[in-house]
């Protein structure tokens, strides 16, 4: 799916960067916010923010026209996840996650429980987190490779209702492959080609490249939050994926 259509705006519109708000109160955040602009911009907010500061923070930037992706990664049992994604719902919040690992019933009770309200939020699987190794998942039980439980995950959060999944962008062609155009695929660890790199990221792609292999919207912290102008990047991107 291409972020274009869902924005119904014109084809320079195309903004597909969430940004993702790793800061640790409201005041720092608002600070950073008040630079940016919904044309830019989506917004994420995370577990360390949204725990400090609670739903409030949320319906701020909701009510300043921002798409915001409310990232709480639930997994519990089925009606406990149906209705925090109920209640996220009712916050308004454009996407809202979970883990696909919490199986077919806690996915499917989750898209039901949101189906009827009015402004229905996306619905996103978490397949199998970018800092699990394969010997991670080995002491967990899981035998195979890490792709095939990524694929099988990111196929039965399809089949349970969500909308789409968090993946790296590494997996996004061959998940686009599976999936289809209309699942979602969104994608963390994007670094700009002329970043230094030294951070914790390590399997990273860049904008382009992200979204030339299937993506369709990038989440970014750092390299916009500790830019020295976050908007000019930003509007790089834009420029740069809308004449791509
Ligand atoms: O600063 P950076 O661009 O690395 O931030 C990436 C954001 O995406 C962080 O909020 C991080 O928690 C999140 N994320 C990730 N990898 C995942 C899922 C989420 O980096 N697999």
């Amino acid at each position: 799916m291409n972020p274009l259509m869902l924005d119904g705006g014109a084809a320079t519109e195309r903004r597909p960067v969430i940004v993702a708000l790793d800061f640790a109160d409201a005041a720092q955040t608002l600070a950073f916010v008040r630079g940016l602009s919904p044309q830019l911009c989506r917004l994420k907010i995370g577990k360390e923010l949204f725990t400090a500061t609670g739903p409030a923070l949320v319906e701020q930037l909701i009510t300043q026209g921002f798409d915001v992706f409310l990232d709480l990664k639930y997994h519990d049992i089925p009606n406990t996840v149906a209705q925090a994604c109920k209640a996220a719902a009712q916050m308004g919040v454009w996407l809202a996650d979970m883990h696909a690992g919490g199986g077919r019933r806690m996915m499917e009770a989750a898209a039901e429980a949101v189906a009827n309200v009015r402004e229905r939020p996306k619905l996103l699987g978490v397949t199998v987190l970018t800092s699990m190794t394969a010997a991670d998942l080995h002491e967990l039980g899981w035998t195979g490779e890490p792709q095939e439980l990524v694929r099988r995950w990111a196929a039965l959060a399809k089949d349970s209702g969500l909308d789409g999944v968090v993946c790296s962008a590494q997996e996004a062609a061959l998940l686009r492959q599976d999936l289809g155009a209309d699942f979602l695929l969104v994608t963390p660890g994007i670094r700009l080609a002329d970043d230094a790199g030294g951070d914790d990221q390590r399997r990273v792609m860049t904008p382009e490249n992200a979204l030339a292999a299937g993506a369709d919207y990038l989440v970014m912290g750092r390299p916009i939050t500790r830019a020295a102008d976050p908007v000019a990047v930003l509007r790089g991107i834009n420029q740069a994926t809308a004449a791509a």
